[in-house]
């Protein structure tokens, strides 16, 4: 079977592909109900999540097949020094894929290589997180029409926000993509992907602190959180979490039709306020999280 541990591990025909079964598994739902029974989905979380998680288990569940996973992060016999390669090797001999969220990157890549079912990364540290993606470009499909000539903003932690990192790898490859990335100047986009992938494709892209200054300019955007677990000390945390908080008076100069994603959770960055704005569309976006998984589960077990 086929492991997804980036976004580029699926061409952008492949990613159509499953986002048109995601709508038809959402249009017609009892079609799909029994395609992957008998299957067993391992999920394998060394950190907290609710959507990723979750959304995976009731895709699963809504295909049919089963779920097995440990009650919490620390429940495994990792928390007694088992090296991942091993409890890969033995959840594959239980389960017919696995999806894994583990804080070290590349830990995806490395269970992959120990594991005879695929292994799908659902986060690895600051690295990758392409399913979000998978969920993003779905998002943005349904409610825009298409995925091309669009100027997507993405504000807040683009250092270590890996669903930033799998986003602009991925929307890359879209024609007539520009980028815009706010962070405080800790917290700006890496540089391989500048000398890398946007350099690749002849994606322009500008970088600032100011969201007020471009927001005008914006069709999407893509508002993440200071991750409190990713930064080595406490002091840095608090001077830079609320360096941007969405409100509805911030959104003034945005375009009427602009699109506000976030892969959620939220902490501050977004004053509830906005969600009732009908451009706030991150808990539609969740939704689509659903769809799209059970699109990848069924392709990647073989049940469509
Ligand atoms: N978007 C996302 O990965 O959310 P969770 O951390 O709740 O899974």
């Amino acid at each position: 079977g086929r492991s997804l541990i980036e976004p580029l591990n699926f061409s952008v025909e492949e990613m159509e592909g499953l986002f048109e079964l995601a709508e038809r598994i959402e249009a017609k739902p009892a079609e799909y109900k029994e395609c992957c029974r008998g299957n067993i989905l391992a999920t394998l979380f060394f950190e907290p999540s609710t959507r990723t998680r979750l959304s995976f288990e009731a895709a699963m569940l809504r295909l049919g097949g089963s779920c097995l996973g440990f009650a919490e992060p620390g429940s495994s016999s990792a928390s007694k020094g088992e090296c991942l390669a091993d409890t890969v090797r033995t959840v594959a001999c239980y389960a017919d894929a696995i999806v894994m969220r583990n804080p070290k990157e590349g830990a995806a890549l490395l269970a992959s290589r120990y594991s005879d079912v695929p292994v799908i990364n659902a986060g690895d540290g600051g690295h990758h997180h392409p399913t979000q993606t998978l969920t993003d470009l779905l998002t943005i499909k349904r409610l825009r029409g298409d995925i091309k000539n669009l100027t997507v903003g993405f504000c807040g932690d683009l250092k270590f926000g890996r669903t930033v990192h799998s986003l602009v790898k991925a929307l890359a490859r879209y024609p007539g993509i520009r980028m815009v990335f706010v962070s405080p100047s800790e917290l700006t986009i890496p540089n391989y992907l500048k000398t890398g992938i946007l350099a690749e494709k002849k994606i322009p892209f500008t970088e600032t602190d100011s969201l007020d200054k471009v927001m005008e300019s914006l069709d999407i955007l893509y508002m993440t959180r200071v991750q409190r677990e990713r930064f080595f000390n406490e002091e840095d945390y608090i001077r830079l979490k609320d360096s941007y908080i969405l409100t509805p008076e911030r959104m003034e100069p945005a375009k009427k039709d602009m699109m506000i994603l976030h892969p959620l959770p939220r902490v501050n960055e977004i004053a509830l306020e906005v969600d009732a704005d009908p451009r706030a569309a991150y808990f539609k976006q969740a939704k689509f999280g659903m769809f799209v998984r059970m699109a990848l589960l069924s392709s990647i077990l073989g049940a469509v």
